[in-house]
């Protein structure tokens, strides 16, 4: 059965400078376009991990596509996401009774950072885009450190490259539309870490981070997503949902010829449109940075 805790002082917007609730379908096509790359991440952390694996957390684990992804991945484990909304738990209980995995994958409402003791000690400790959304990186990444048993494995997955979905001059448009929405969304993500209450500034090493955290031999790994021309329509939708998000999030700080060349690419009638032109491809990576926390 799955099991649903709730930590203390846990509410679904305590943490919400977005909505992630609404968020909830584009996060799941999102994660499920990117299994590929969580699977092979999972492979080297299944390497890397040494002992035996018997309790995961999945740290700001979303809809759980990932939490039921690491579940399969590490068959004689529990698998804990740990999450600060509801609706994205309920949706991750509902994937793991549909996958036949609601005996080992578990919830936890819970508010990061300071509900992640009250979940308890794992093995492995995954967390991916999550720890960028909380004030303090650095005080959550000691956390996550000390939830780890010893020998325990903690990844983080933060960083990797911008995607990337159509060619330079992609016929519609000024070329290097994508290169120039990087550097909007870039902006925006500084401006929402700004806005974040008691945000502190810390350089985005990781590995150092991991390190200041009391943790070992920090080693991080770079995974492809790789989906050549011409992409399937399920990765075409997700694409076309993730740019339609990325249209209205920039667009305050895109020009009338970009925006008009991207209303194009997004309209699902127009023959040089995502949905229907035949050199869209899909080309991601994510960046993985891990470290253990010394044996007893
Ligand atoms: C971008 S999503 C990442 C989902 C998933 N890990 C993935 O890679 O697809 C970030 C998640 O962190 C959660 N989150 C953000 N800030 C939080 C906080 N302060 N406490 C608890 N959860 C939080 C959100 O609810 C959301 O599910």
């Amino acid at each position: 059965m799955t099991e649903h805790h709730k930590t203390s002082g846990a509410h679904s917007h305590d943490h919400a400078d977005r909505d992630w609730d609404t968020l909830g379908t584009l996060l799941e096509q999102g994660a499920e376009l990117h299994g590929p790359v969580h699977a092979q991440a999972a492979e080297w952390l299944r390497e890397r991990s040494g002992g035996t694996v018997r309790r995961i957390l999945d740290v700001g684990s979303g809809p759980g596509v990932v939490t039921c992804l690491l579940s399969r991945a590490f068959p004689d484990a529990e698998v804990v996401a740990v999450d600060g909304t509801e609706a994205l738990l309920e949706r991750t209980r509902a994937r793991a009774e549909r996958l036949g995995l609601a005996d080992r994958v578990t919830t936890a409402l819970t508010e990061l950072p300071d509900g992640l003791e009250a979940v308890g000690s794992a093995d492995l400790i995954w967390s991916s885009l999550t720890v960028h959304h909380l004030p303090d990186q650095q005080g959550a990444v000691r956390a996550l450190a000390r939830a780890l048993r010893p020998g325990g494995l903690l990844a983080i997955g933060e960083g990797g490259l911008p995607m990337r979905c159509l060619p330079r001059d992609a016929g519609v448009g000024r070329p290097g539309l994508q290169a120039r929405l990087d550097v909007a969304m870039g902006e925006m993500f500084t401006e929402m870490r700004a806005a974040l209450p008691d945000a502190k500034e810390v350089v985005e090493d990781w590995p150092a981070l991991l390190t200041a955290a009391g943790l070992t031999g920090a080693a991080g790994r770079t995974f492809l997503l790789d989906l050549p021309a011409p992409l399937d329509v399920t990765a075409r939708v997700a694409l076309r949902a993730d740019l339609t998000r990325q249209r209205e999030a920039a667009a305050d700080r895109l020009d009338d010829g970009d925006l008009a060349a991207l209303d194009r690419l997004l309209d699902p009638d127009d023959r040089a449109g995502i949905m229907r032109r035949p050199d869209v491809f899909l080309l991601s990576a994510q960046t993985f940075h891990t470290a253990v926390r010394a044996a007893g």
